[in-house]
């Protein structure tokens, strides 16, 4: 039986870890071939100094050794499917492109983009925002997704076909109470997705969101208890989804079933969204 993606080349930002790792082996299940990047790489020489650039959570990622980017791909390529890992910041447009147009090259089309990568450690009131990880949530969160948008885009329009799945939150739609610089940044994922939804359709590229509510990944584990207890008690289904209910939909929304779904943001956030009380 054919598998739903057989044939399909996916490519996943942000998969050294957590959601995006989870993604890059539903896709892979689902029959793509999967390219793993992440700014994060296990072998990295300079894995110490880009994780102290990056903030928190990517330290204690980078002692703690929970970087997977290319146990990922081995993990993929043992399940017959090909694979390639990058080191790839989505911040830096030319890298961003080197490495799409190496895929391209390798690979003979791309069809499939996960713009998962993101920084999501810092919540504090506005007047503690820090100014430095304000344009660092911008960067990587926002402009990120914009840049591998760019780079894909002539491969997607030249083979008339494309799939684009963007990762936005409840806090893009609803706003986060200390999370100003990571709920604006996605509210604009939302905006860019419907706009390239808009200039994709002439191509046959569709370009969506997923809104997640809170997920069980390693970054939520460590934000503040009392702020993880609050969300949960306030999520209809009253706990945390796991990273494979994310998966799930990447993998439908990126599926000829969806071929018809376009502009759209996805919630698999629990009712989180809803009015509960
Ligand atoms: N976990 C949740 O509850 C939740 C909720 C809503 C939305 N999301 C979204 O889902 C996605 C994944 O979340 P997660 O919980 O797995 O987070 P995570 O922090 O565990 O993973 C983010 C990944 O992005 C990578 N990354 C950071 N900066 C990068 C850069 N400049 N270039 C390339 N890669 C970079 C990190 O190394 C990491 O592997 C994010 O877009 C996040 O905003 C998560």
């Amino acid at each position: 039986m054919k598998l739903p993606l057989e044939g399909k080349v996916a490519f996943v930002t942000g998969a050294s870890r957590g959601l995006g790792r989870v993604d890059a082996l539903a896709l892979a299940e689902a029959g793509a071939d999967v390219i793993v990047t992440d700014i994060l790489v296990e072998d990295d020489e300079n894995l110490d100094e880009t994780s102290e650039r990056l903030g928190p959570v990517a330290q204690v990622m980078t002692m703690t050794k929970k970087i997977f980017t290319k146990t990922t791909m081995e993990q993929i390529k043992q399940m017959g499917r090909r694979s390639a890992a990058f080191r790839m910041d989505v911040t830096n447009r030319e890298e961003v492109s080197r490495v799409m147009a190496e895929v391209n090259e390798q690979f003979g089309h791309i069809d499939i983009l996960i713009n998962n990568a993101a920084t999501l450690d810092h919540t504090v009131k506005l007047e503690d925002q820090n100014d430095a990880y304000w344009e660092r949530d911008l960067s990587v969160n926002l402009t990120g997704a914009y840049n591998c948008c760019k780079a894909v885009w002539p491969y997607m329009k030249k083979q008339k076909r494309g799939r684009v799945i963007n990762m936005a939150s409840v806090a893009g739609t609803h706003g986060g109470y200390g999370q100003a610089s990571y709920s604006t940044t996605k509210a604009g994922i939302l905006g860019l997705t419907r706009t390239l939804a808009l200039e994709g359709a002439r191509y046959n590229i569709t370009v969506n969101a997923i809104v997640p509510g809170i997920i069980n990944t390693e970054a939520f584990q460590m934000t503040n208890p009392d702020m993880r207890e609050r969300m949960i008690a306030r999520t209809a289904l009253k706990r945390p989804g796991e990273p494979e209910d994310i998966a799930h939909a990447i993998t439908f929304l990126a599926s000829d079933q969806a071929n018809y779904i376009t502009g759209a943001g996805l919630p698999v956030a629990g009712g989180i969204d809803l009015f509960t009380f």
